[in-house]
């Protein structure tokens, strides 16, 4: 008999969220075909096959490697991946349509996950287990797809010649911080997406006259990704920056050039934890519609949401579990304990248009 379920792994690295890079290397688009001719020959045969799960993933972290051979081990359902950048996967599941052989698809950022979801490409899962372990804000309200770890849009600042942080991200439009503040580019996913939040909170006319006030007080054009901002208050060009709390961790647990050696000045803070809490940011997958092995990756969802898997999964990126009374790894608890914004991520992909219009409409690059 032929056994076609040898796990497949194919790493198209360019825009990967892959640990101690913001931005890896890129292939020349002949590597990308001969990828993608490779990948749909192998593909085709083990899709329908029993005891499989295709997983499409635009995340790729050390761990992950005991993260699928747990679930293989307990399950003999062999996880076929396929990882690459978030817009490859998407643009690929939609082209594939009813004879896509993915069944789960993993991606970061709320907006990108809610993007599959309005597209259609996701199916409602059931789950008795899903709802009792991921808390309803940080899963689909129709359960179209499930997040598995948390990383919050943090404040960090000068501990040298700052002496009252910004308490809140409304707080980084406050004119005493004119000139202080290092952000990336709004076009970027992460602060489109904290832009949402600010709309769903606010409404689109003060989420713009914050834009305004933030724009006002940055020390520098935009620049650069999240590590960038934070190696500014090392160099002294930012007193104030904004970044996901990871990008902090892997400072302070690696050698990052330009962050590492002084990033005893930088201090940090939750924001709005005296009022609505963090904007926290997700991994997420779905189980999609064309699914072939359905059972398999409803199972494969369920695991994630193990104490186990949620452990490798939030340490993968020094991230927060979702699911909670999972314990923090002891990198991450570094940081303490924080609140996080309850607003259902849902909201992040319905405002994301009117993020990026204000954004423009205010002139911020
Ligand atoms: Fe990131």
């Amino acid at each position: 008999m032929l056994l076609l379920t040898v796990s497949v792994v194919f790493i198209i690295p360019d825009a990967l969220e892959r640990q101690n890079t913001e931005s890896a290397m890129t292939l020349p688009p002949l590597s990308r075909l001969a990828l993608a001719c490779a990948l749909a020959a192998s593909l085709a045969a083990p899709a329908l096959a029993e005891g499989v799960v295709n997983l499409y993933s635009a995340r790729h972290y050390d761990t992950d490697e005991a993260l699928y051979a747990e679930f293989e081990a307990a399950t003999g359902i062999t996880v076929n991946r396929i990882e690459a950048d978030a817009e490859e996967l998407f643009e690929r599941i939609k082209a594939e349509g009813a004879n896509s052989p993915a069944d789960v698809f993993l991606t970061v950022d709320a907006g990108r996950i809610a993007r599959a979801a309005d597209a259609g490409l996701f199916a409602s899962v059931d789950s008795e287990t899903l709802d009792r372990r991921i808390p309803a804000y940080l899963r689909h309200p129709d359960n179209l797809w499930f997040a598995y770890s948390q990383r919050v849009r943090m404040i960090f600042f000068d501990r040298d010649t700052v002496d009252r942080p910004p308490q809140s991200y409304e707080d980084l439009a406050d004119p005493r911080y004119r000139g202080m503040v290092c952000i990336r580019s709004s076009s970027n996913i992460y602060n489109l997406s904290l832009m949402a939040s600010m709309i769903a909170h606010h409404g689109e006319a003060d989420a713009k006259a914050w834009a305004e006030g933030l724009k006002a007080n940055l020390a520098r054009d935009p620049k650069g990704g999240d590590t960038d901002q934070l190696k500014g208050i090392v160099s002294g060009e930012c007193r104030i920056a904004v970044a996901n709390h990871y990008y902090f961790l892997r400072g302070l647990t690696g050698e990052v050039r330009g962050l590492t050696a002084g990033i005893g000045r930088i201090g940090w803070v939750f924001p709005n934890q005296g009022d609505r809490g963090a904007h926290v940011n997700v991994s997420g997958a779905g189980v999609l519609k064309a699914a072939p092995n359905r059972d398999n990756a409803v199972k494969f969802l369920e695991y994630l949401a193990s104490d186990g898997a949620q452990r490798y999964f939030a340490d993968g990126n020094f991230e927060f579990p979702a699911v909670p009374g999972v314990g923090l790894g002891a990198d991450v608890a570094r940081l303490g304990l924080f609140r996080a914004d309850g607003l259902n991520l849902s909201a992040l992909g319905d405002n994301q248009a009117a993020a990026t219009r204000i954004f423009d409409e205010v002139g911020f690059k």
